[in-house]
């Protein structure tokens, strides 16, 4: 009943070119949105290039950010509402690299939900711990902590429309994937969080991607799982032939 979805996360890479010549290789080649959701977050520069260039095709468009103020003096920052005037559909928030190298706090990224949903935009919210946490047995209570942080204030409609993306920060970029029973654990846990903040219907609703060197070789195994509802691929959505292989998993 969830529709899979499948995003490459980008990252600071690409330029408008590079963009438009990426879309023009895969969209005639990409599922029905109906079938597995097919989504490329790119940088804001890439933006207008992607949207013009997936204009009457089946490719959603995420932004890798944005900032919780609609307008105003924030130099360099992205307006939620000028993402939405532009045509885009998600905005990803709390990526790991986020949290570590810009200082984004659970209370920055609940915010930026809140100002997503109130531009009629969809979040796709991260999550996901340290090698360190992990050893040390609190990867659950972690993921726990972050998901009911991010969460905070937001309606059972709401939660029953985004995206949770379960992304351990020692398998990003790294070529370590968690086994899919790792990432399926966590996964659970994740839609357990859901339930317990509100019920099992929109836990029910609620999608939940995995990310961490997802590559078309461990894409299947991987959304087998049943908490496992799609991938927010970095490294392997670079390549429009990886990424299709990735988006026509089934
Ligand atoms: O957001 C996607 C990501 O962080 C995973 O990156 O390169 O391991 O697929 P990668």
């Amino acid at each position: 009943m969830r529709t899979p979805i499948i995003a490459g996360n980008w990252k600071m890479n690409m330029n408008p070119e590079q963009t438009a010549e990426f879309v023009k290789a895969v969209k005639n080649n990409l599922p029905a949105s109906t079938k597995v959701e097919a989504v490329i977050a790119a940088p804001a520069v890439d933006l207008s290039a992607l949207l013009e260039n997936a204009k009457g095709s089946e490719l959603k468009v995420a932004a890798e950010n944005c900032y919780f103020e609609d307008e105003g003096a924030y130099t360099g920052e992205t307006s939620p509402k000028v993402l939405k005037e532009m045509g885009v559909d998600y905005v990803i928030i709390g990526h790991s690299e986020r949290r570590d190298y810009f200082h984004e706090t659970d209370e920055d990224i609940n915010k930026k939900a809140h100002a997503i949903f109130k531009n009629d935009l969809l979040p796709i919210i991260c999550c996901g711990e340290t090698l360190e946490t992990r050893e040390a047995g609190k990867a659950e209570e972690w993921v726990e902590g972050q998901v009911t942080a991010a969460l905070e204030g937001l309606s059972a409609d709401q939660v029953s429309s985004l995206v949770i993306a379960y992304e351990p920060i020692w398998a990003i970029g790294t070529g370590k994937t968690a086994s899919s029973d790792q990432a399926e654990e966590i996964c659970a846990v994740v839609r357990k969080t859901v339930a317990k903040l509100y019920d099992q219907t929109v836990a029910d609703k609620v999608r939940i991607q995995y990310g961490g060197s997802v590559k078309p070789a461990n894409v299947k195994e991987l959304m087998a799982k049943e908490n496992i509802d799609g991938g927010l691929v970095g490294g392997a959505s670079l390549v429009p032939d990886s990424y299709l292989q990735l988006v026509n998993y089934k």
